[in-house]
Parts: structure tokens; sequence; C-alpha cells
């Protein structure tokens, strides 16, 4: 075992047990350099993962692995809806389909930077920069469905209560907001195996240095917040998935998609706790072996519900 592996875990300072309440969030540590290794980070945002070519195709791996765990896009049941947004659209992925799903609907994708400028998206499909921290660009009531999909990393736990009570603001009555999240505490992987735990652990005080939500709490509290503004015909639905080659295609798939997630935030890790990139490679090869030795799992949280007529 190398000798990091030992050193004590401080304890997370956004750590909490409960939902936070509806207060402002701050920016524990701002820092990581825009650019660590190849590897180009945001720098004035809580948001952890990387912005470049590489995230991109993790993001658009996990897409299909995400369509196939849910069986499709969504589990809530709109019909025909006629506005779409995905905030956090990340690759544009997830709305293009949707915009080919729902030829007659007009679909946004909203984030903080476009990617796959040069691909040709679907032409019911529109780009809008916006940052979901700051309020978004829209009217009241301007969506029939809003969905938003993995930002555990980027919004920080305080400001969850504020983001979701957004994403509503811009849903019109009779329309579905869906939230679609994980959990990054090694607690959720379960069972997982000591080298796991650590690197899991490690990933959650850099989260919890910028307010993020390393504990869990985030996703349990999906549908609390969603009840919190007022929604109705509120649905929670839990998924676990294998990960490693013992949970067969999809369960490898997973363990790829952990070990580019755990890579793209190798170098943060190597930085913030003085270990080097090297050790974090080893440790990350380790942590693949456990997922088969543990039979280790992992749950994805949906949750929707309609905002009144
Ligand atoms: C983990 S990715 C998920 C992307 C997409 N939702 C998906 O499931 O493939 C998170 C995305 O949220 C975006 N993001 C981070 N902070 C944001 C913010 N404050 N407002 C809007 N988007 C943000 C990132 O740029 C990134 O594209």
């Amino acid at each position: 075992m190398p000798w990091w592996f030992f050193r004590r875990r401080s304890r997370p300072a956004a750590s909490q047990t409960a939902p936070a309440a509806a207060s402002g969030w701050q920016l524990g540590e701002v820092a990581l350099p825009r650019l660590h290794g190849s590897r180009r980070y945001l720098q004035e945002q809580p948001y952890l993962l990387p912005k470049d070519l590489g995230e991109v195709n993790r993001l658009d791996f996990q897409h299909y692995i995400l369509r196939a765990v849910l069986r499709g896009n969504y589990l809530a049941p709109i019909q025909q809806p006629r506005r779409i947004l995905d905030v956090g659209c990340g690759t544009g992925q997830w709305a293009f389909e949707l915009a080919h799903q729902f030829p007659q609907a007009q679909v946004v994708g909203l984030d903080l930077e476009q990617v796959k400028a040069a691909t040709s998206p679907p032409p019911n499909y529109r780009f809008v920069q916006g940052d979901i921290l700051q309020g978004l660009p829209f009217d009241d009531n301007s969506f029939d469905f809003v969905h938003q999909r993995l930002l555990v990393l980027a919004i920080p736990q305080a400001a969850w209560p504020d983001a979701v009570q957004e994403l509503v603001r811009v849903t019109s009555p009779g329309g579905w907001v869906e939230l679609v999240e994980a959990s990054i505490a090694p607690k959720d992987l379960t069972p997982s195996g000591p080298v796991t735990q650590r690197l899991f652990g490690l990933g959650g005080e850099l989260a919890a240095l910028r307010g993020i939500d390393s504990e869990g709490v985030v996703a349990r509290s999906l549908d609390y917040y969603l009840s919190e503004t007022g929604l109705v015909n509120i649905e929670r639905c839990q998924i676990e998935v294998p990960v490693g080659e013992w949970g067969g295609r999809l369960g490898s798939l997973m363990a790829l998609n952990f070990r580019e997630g755990a890579k793209a935030l190798s170098a943060p890790i190597a930085h913030r706790f003085a270990i080097t990139e090297q050790e974090v490679a080893t440790a990350i090869e380790e942590m693949l072996q456990e997922f088969n030795r543990y039979h280790t799992q992992y749950s994805y949280i949906v949750a929707y519900g309609q905002k009144a007529c």
C-alpha cells in the first residue's frame, strides 16, 4: 500500500446528514489551475471535472450507459412536450436525442460552455450559454419538460434547493422536472475494497473544499428538493448497477466509466494531497481489480415531479 493510503481522512467541511437549507453557497477553495497537465478545468466555478475532449468522450460514453440503465432517456410520464430544457447539457447528446424523438418540440441545451460545435445538431435544437447558479435566462413557465442530470459535482450542496427552485420556475404548469444523480460517497459503492474507498474518500475531500456534497446527501434528497418547491406526483427511483467485469457488459462499461472519471480527477487529487499522478494511476488500477473481487455495485437516483396546473 502507498504511504498516503493510511493518512487520516479529515472531515469534509460541507458534510451534513440532512439536506442543507436554501441558503447561499461559498466557493471554499477556488482553485484548480486552469490547465493541469493535459487536462483543462474551469477556474471560477465549483465544477470539479475537466472541460476537454477526454471528458467529452467520457460523457458521451456515460450517456449510452445511462440510456441502457434507464431503458430510455427519461422516466417522467411526458406526452408530447413542446419545449424541452436540459440544464448542464454537457455534450448535448441527451438533448439531441430528445430533439429527434420529439421533432415538433423546441429543445434547448444549457451549459457554461458549448462543446461539439462542429457537429450539426438537429434543427429543433438550440444551445444557450448559462449558469444555473446565477439563475436561468428564461421566463417563468417556459418549458414542458426540464431535465438535469449529473450536476452533483457542479452545484454546491447548499445551493441545491435554490437550483431546483429555478428549474421549477421555468417549468410550465402541468410540465415535468426530472433530476438524475449519483453519490460520490465511498459508502454508496457497496461492497467495495479499501483502495476504492480511499480513492473516493480523496475525491470527496476535494469536493467538500468547494462545498460539493461528498456524502450522498444530494442524491438521497432529490425528491425532497422537488417536494419543497410544491411539485406534485413526485416519484423516486433507485437503479442499482454492477461495476466491473463480474457484472457482464454493463459492469465492464461502468468500470471503464469509473476509470476515466477517476483519471479526470487524478491531477487535482495528486496536486491537493501531494502525491504523484503515478500513485493515483496505480490506485485506479487496483480499484478496477477490487470491483471484481468485491462485486461492487453503484446506484443512480432518478426523481421527477409535476408542476401543478
Ligand atoms: C458531469 S457533466 C453532465 C453532462 C450531462 N448532463 C450528461 O448527463 O451527460 C456536468 C455538466 O454540467 C455543466 N455545468 C457545471 N456547472 C454548471 C453550471 N453552474 N451551470 C450550468 N451547467 C454547469 C458542465 O459544464 C458539464 O457539461
